[in-house]
Order: structure tokens, then C-alpha cells, then sequence
């Protein structure tokens, strides 16, 4: 993917990193730290999803019924999902993810979302990086799966960039957009 110039980069990612260009905000990654999500930013990671294209490569059929704030306070309550965000340095949300627990060895990253203005910045790779990091630390599990689609190639991408491996590819198994498209399962094994 091309560079994307300075002054293309949202004014959130300059006052996150405390830098002027590209390069320096790569170099100074560890300022983004993984948070608790906070409930008080529901509306604002739903504002993200405005079509129903945006909801099928966010969520899968997870919210087929419909979304709104309260179906996902209900959502966040399963016993078996952690959800992780990053803000900015004015507590806004830049980055969301679940961690859905499947068994003592198995888990699986759901429903990740930066925000639609700070994509295509390397964030959706040091927000997964980090969650792999708390994986590894907090919950002794030894491989981390998850599932996207065919055409969601900056998911794949980031993905890749973070050392998932792709494992399987269920083909026209989910309607987007009007098309049918593969179900790519992925997965990262823990190393001890
Ligand atoms: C998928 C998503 C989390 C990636 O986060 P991001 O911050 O945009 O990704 P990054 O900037 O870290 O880029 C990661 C890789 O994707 C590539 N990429 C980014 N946007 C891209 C695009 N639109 N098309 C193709 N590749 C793209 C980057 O070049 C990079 O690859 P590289 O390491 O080979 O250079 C983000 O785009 C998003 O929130 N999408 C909407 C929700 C969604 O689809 N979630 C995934 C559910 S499975």
C-alpha cells in the first residue's frame, strides 16, 4: 500500500504519537496502549457501521437481527468475550476488538474496527500486535483463530502482517454487498 503523505495523517494519530511524519509514528508505537472497553463508547464504535456492507465485514451475521446500543451492551455482557480498545489522547476511540474465548487452549479475535479516519496508518496491525501481546500474557491460550472475508483486504493484510496464517476457505458461504463471498479462517499460534 502507497504512503500516505503528513498532512494526509488524521490529526488523532499525530496527538496519539506525539510526531511529525510517518516514519517517527511507526517508531514511537509504543504509545498505543490496550484499555477496557468502556461502554460510554458504544455509540461512538457504532457510528463507524453505517451500511449494512459495513456490519457483514465487521460482525459476520453476529447482529443479523439488527444493532443498536443496547442489543451491544447485551452483546458485551457474554461471559465468554473480552472486549479491548485504544483511545487517543483525548479518550476518543481509535481502535476496538473482542477476544471470544472458545476453550482453554483455543481462542478467537471478533469483530476488530479501527476508526474510518485513522485506517490504512499501520493502527489496525499495532491494535492486533497488542492484542496478541495480552494473549500471550494474561491467558495461557495456544493458538488464536479468527474469520474474514475473501474481499476485505486490508483485514487480510493486517492480519497476515501480524503472523496469522491462513487455514481454510469456506467458498460463497457469506452474502455481502449482494455477493456470496469465501469465509477465510485464519489462525496464530501462541509460542510459548
Ligand atoms: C481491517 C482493519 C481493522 C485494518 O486496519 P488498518 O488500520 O486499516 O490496517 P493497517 O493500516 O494496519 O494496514 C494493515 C495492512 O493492510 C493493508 N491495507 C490497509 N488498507 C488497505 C486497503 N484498503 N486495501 C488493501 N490493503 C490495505 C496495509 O497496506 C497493510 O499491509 P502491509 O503491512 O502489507 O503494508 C480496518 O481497515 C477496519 O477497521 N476495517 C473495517 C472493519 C473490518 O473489516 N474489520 C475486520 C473484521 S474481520
Amino acid at each position: 500500500m502507497e504512503l500516505k503523505k503528513i498532512q494526509d495523517i488524521p490529526h488523532c494519530l499525530n496527538r496519539i504519537c506525539f510526531c511529525s511524519d510517518y516514519l517517527e509514528m511507526n517508531s514511537l508505537n509504543h504509545n498505543h496502549r490496550l484499555f477496557a472497553f468502556d461502554n460510554r463508547h458504544i455509540p461512538e464504535l457504532l457510528s463507524w457501521i453505517k451500511t449494512t456492507s459495513d456490519l457483514g465485514y465487521w460482525a459476520g451475521n453476529t447482529f443479523e437481527e439488527g444493532l443498536s446500543p443496547l442489543i451491544f451492551s447485551r452483546h458485551l455482557a457474554r461471559k465468554d468475550l473480552t472486549a479491548r480498545m485504544m483511545v487517543d489522547t483525548e479518550n476518543r476511540l481509535l481502535a476496538y476488538g473482542e477476544i471470544v474465548k472458545m476453550s482453554s487452549r483455543l481462542c478467537s479475535f471478533c469483530r476488530i474496527a479501527i476508526r474510518p479516519d485513522a485506517r490504512g496508518y499501520g493502527l489496525g496491525k499495532k491494535f492486533c500486535g497488542s492484542l496478541i501481546e495480552w494473549v500471550k500474557s494474561a491467558q495461557g491460550h495456544e493458538e488464536v483463530m479468527l474469520n474474514t472475508l475473501s474481499s476485505n483486504h486490508a483485514a487480510l493484510a493486517c492480519y497476515t502482517g501480524v503472523g496469522f496464517k491462513m487455514i481454510s476457505r469456506k467458498k460463497k458461504a457469506r452474502l455481502v454487498d449482494g455477493i456470496k463471498q469465501d469465509i477465510m479462517k485464519m489462525n496464530y499460534l501462541v509460542r510459548k
